[in-house]
């Protein structure tokens, strides 16, 4: 079987250290596995759900987040990075299996749940929000995607892109769609990142992220300002690890390395979690290992940022040629759908 992986963010922000564990490392762990096809799709469209009024956001958010992915380490050559809106297609796929949908299907994602929920809609819901996941199974049907690197978040998307695939299978009596499966990452704790403030979730909208973006003087003030434990008072004091947010990203992202570099008394989390648990262990101390630790991560990662900010004409030609690419995939997949349908009229013409 091929092996083609998909996936996408959407454009309203810079990418964050959340989306770095939660996906990004994937990312680049598969795009130096053997594969077919990778895609990594700047999903503009879906964006403009619930940012109809702010288009200027979504627009330059694009570059932001192509960015974001090559200088987080996205190989360009191995790997398709496209802007969503460049393939119709995908707009298309979306209104037949619309038709395969109930609305109370789509009232029970979970995802669109919190999200509408988080947004404050109540009775205002956009049809094309309520509607994203439906585009989203377009999008990754649209390519014969099997993998869906995502964070656990998208796993309800990819749950319901499955029925929407069997639903078109059976509904049209021809396996035309592959069943896609999610890859989360193997660390829990990555699978959904908490936010700087203790938030069950790191996101723009709370505004408690670290941006793989934000200087490394940001950085080190976002790490002394993270909620920890507040009855830890005095360094003496015993403090909880569970729910503190330096040892939540501690967990996400110091190896044994990062001890034997940065913070040689100890040999590892374990032990450093010990001795906080136990008292006589300040939240400074572990906030500045926490601070070495990221910059170690971030530092590269904003060296090649500045390096591509010199040449942005150059990833917008990477994006449109690779946008070309994808629309013949799609088109390609488009024209099986109105064939297994029975709608390819342009048959009616040959004779
Ligand atoms: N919903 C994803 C997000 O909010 C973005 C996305 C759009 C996506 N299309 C996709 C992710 C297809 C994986 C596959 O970040």
């Amino acid at each position: 079987m091929k092996k083609i992986i998909l996936t996408g963010d959407r454009p309203t922000g810079n990418l964050h250290i959340g989306h770095y564990v939660g996906s990004i490392v994937n990312r680049l762990k598969l795009q130096n596995t053997e594969f077919d096809k990778f895609y990594i799709m700047i999903a503009d469209t879906q964006a403009l759900t619930d940012n109809a009024g702010n288009v200027d956001k979504v627009k330059n958010n694009i570059i932001q987040v192509a960015i974001d992915y090559l200088s987080a380490g996205i190989n360009p050559e191995k790997v398709n990075i496209f802007i969503q809106s460049q393939v119709p297609e995908l707009a298309e796929m979306t209104m037949y299996f619309m038709n395969l949908v109930t609305v109370a299907r789509l009232g029970r994602n979970p995802t669109v749940k919190d999200e509408i929920k988080q947004r404050s809609f109540s009775n205002s819901i956009p049809v094309g929000f309520f509607c994203y996941p439906i585009s989203q199974a377009s999008d990754i049907l649209a390519f014969g995607t099997n993998l869906v690197p995502v964070g656990e978040d998208q796993l309800p998307m990819i749950e319901q892109t499955r029925e929407i695939a069997r639903s078109f299978n059976n509904t049209y009596g021809k396996e035309i769609f592959a069943m896609p499966e999610p890859l989360l990452p193997e660390n829990n704790i990555c699978r959904r990142l908490c936010g700087l403030d203790g938030g069950l979730k790191m996101s723009k909208s709370a505004g408690n992220c670290i941006y793989l973006k934000d200087d490394e003087k940001t950085v080190k003030e976002k790490i002394m300002s993270a909620y920890t434990d507040p009855n830890h008072i005095r360094v003496t004091d015993p403090g909880k690890v569970e729910g503190n947010v330096v040892f939540s990203y501690l967990d996400a992202f110091a190896t044994d390395e990062s001890f034997k570099k940065h913070l040689p008394e100890y040999k590892n989390l374990d032990e450093l979690k010990a001795h906080y648990r136990k008292g006589g262990l300040g939240d400074v101390k572990i906030k500045l290992f926490l601070n070495n630790v990221l910059q170690e991560i971030l530092t590269p990662i904003r060296e090649k940022r500045k390096e591509l900010e010199k040449n942005i004409d150059a990833i917008y030609e990477m994006l449109f040629e690779n946008g070309k690419k994808a629309r013949k995939v799609a088109q390609n997949t488009l024209q099986k759908m109105k064939e297994a349908m029975g709608i390819d009229y342009a048959k009616f013409l040959k004779k």
